[in-house]
């Protein structure tokens, strides 16, 4: 029953947390567009107001016309449009979802037993718990301070943005490091993600309060205030497309398994930045293709690096070994694999129903899915966390079997 309830914890949070994303995302992304394609105004009278820019549209139907004003319109309206609860409900909604599914669980979800560091492959579940906290909130502080001290004025935004690339590879050397594989790559996109929340939270709302405040008290607001605002949504824009992806990649295990999976998860942290400023570019009315090339180089260095070995190499095959049998592999399923891969799983590891389907009680059952049997054991991905302590002499038995 507990599993059952935690299965469906998980898909409701997992089902609010991608409609809030959507939502926020596309808002983000639609109000970057619209912040590039401003054109000059037409009406003189329009002008004098103080509109800066004006983008005309049409969409489902109706005919829009929005206008930006250079600092302020003459008169706020009462019913202000506000952005932040699309953005607090995504964090909010993730980390529930991040809880209920890697800190309850650690020894499955965050340890890594066969990590190179010492250190990390022992770390007790509390410590795993600490570390991943430490990533999630220490990344925002990092991120933070980087961003007042090299363009407090906004004015080295240039120089910021190679800092937060440099912080960037180091959270993915770090975490692919210490964390599971699939952790290590939620937890690198989650760093973003909270740093994307925390710049609403902490500056743009906040930011956007002082200067609605300042205008309705009939001052200047603080110039300063606006172009904070702009340089962390701009930064956010960047994050949007690498989020996306690490938070799918946990589909993928020859992403995160693979033994570069550090450079894997940077390559497409770069190319999503590159992508997304292409499109940024293009709304402001230029083609530029190199962004495209770039991105599409990186995403082929990082299919290179994923690409599975060849049976050749890996360890203890040599020439005059005999060949696996189907029982020598069915007996070590039984022991290592099918506590979970059943269709009863064995209560201990909390399990509602076989992982993603997949039962592995049969001869038949594991030749259906011999592939991925194997790709899985040779990256150390499963069993999950080695809870059923597989030995690598077992694990270069798999390697050797020809389904
Ligand atoms: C403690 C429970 C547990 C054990 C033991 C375990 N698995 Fe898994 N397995 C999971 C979970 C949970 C998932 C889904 C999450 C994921 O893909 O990481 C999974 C997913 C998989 C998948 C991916 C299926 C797909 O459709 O993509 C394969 C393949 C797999 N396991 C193979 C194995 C093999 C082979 C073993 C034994 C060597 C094994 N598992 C042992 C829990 C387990």
């Amino acid at each position: 029953m507990s599993a059952y309830l935690m299965d469906l914890t998980n898909l409701l949070l997992r089902w609010l947390h991608v409609i809030a994303a959507i939502a926020w995302v596309g808002e983000s992304i639609y109000f970057v567009m619209l912040d590039n394609s401003l054109k000059k105004p037409q009406a003189e009278a329009d002008r004098s107001k103080g509109v800066a820019g004006e983008m005309w549209a049409v969409h489902g139907g109706g005919f829009y016309h929005n206008q930006k004003y250079q600092t302020s319109p003459e008169k706020l309206p009462d019913d202000l449009h506000w952005s932040f609860w699309k953005s607090y409900t995504t964090w909010l909604s993730g980390f529930a979802l991040f809880c209920a599914m890697y800190l309850s669980n650690p020894a499955m979800n965050l340890v890594n037993p066969s990590a190179g560091w010492a250190w990390a492959a022992k770390m007790s579940s509390g410590e795993a718990v600490f570390m991943a906290l430490l990533f999630l909130f220490g990344g925002w502080l990092v991120y933070n301070r980087l961003c007042k001290l090299i363009s407090p004025n906004m004015t080295r935004d240039g120089l910021l943005s190679v800092a937060v690339a440099v912080m960037m590879v180091a959270v993915s050397f770090l975490a692919t490091h210490i964390f599971a594989g699939k952790a290590a790559f939620l937890i690198i996109g989650a760093v973003m993600a909270t740093c994307m929340s925390a710049n609403v939270f902490f500056w743009i709302i906040p930011g956007q309060r002082r200067m609605v405040a300042a205008m309705k008290a009939g001052e200047a607001p603080n110039p300063l205030d606006g172009k904070r605002g702009k340089q962390r949504s701009v930064h956010n824009t960047y994050f949007t497309l690498p989020v996306v992806f690490l938070m799918l990649s946990n589909h993928y295990a020859v992403t995160y398994g693979a033994e570069w999976s550090w450079l894997i998860a940077v390559l497409f942290i770069f190319a999503g930045a590159a992508i997304r400023q292409f499109f940024v570019v293009m709304h402001q009315g230029k083609k530029q293709y190199g962004y495209w090339a770039f991105g599409i180089v990186c995403l082929l260095l990082a299919a290179l690096l994923a690409a599975p070995k060849k049976p050749a190499e890996s360890p203890g095959a040599t020439e005059g070994s005999p060949a696996v049998s189907i029982e020598q592999v069915l007996a070590i399923s039984q022991q290592r694999c099918a506590v979970c891969h059943a269709a009863q799983p064995d209560r201990q590891f909390g399990f509602a129903a076989p992982p993603l389907g997949m039962k592995l009680e049969t001869a038949e059952e594991i030749r259906m899915a011999a592939d991925k049997f194997k790709q899985r054991v040779a990256n150390h991905t499963m069993p999950i966390g080695n809870l059923t302590g597989m030995t690598e002499e077992e694990r270069a038995l798999i390697a050797r079997w020809q389904p």
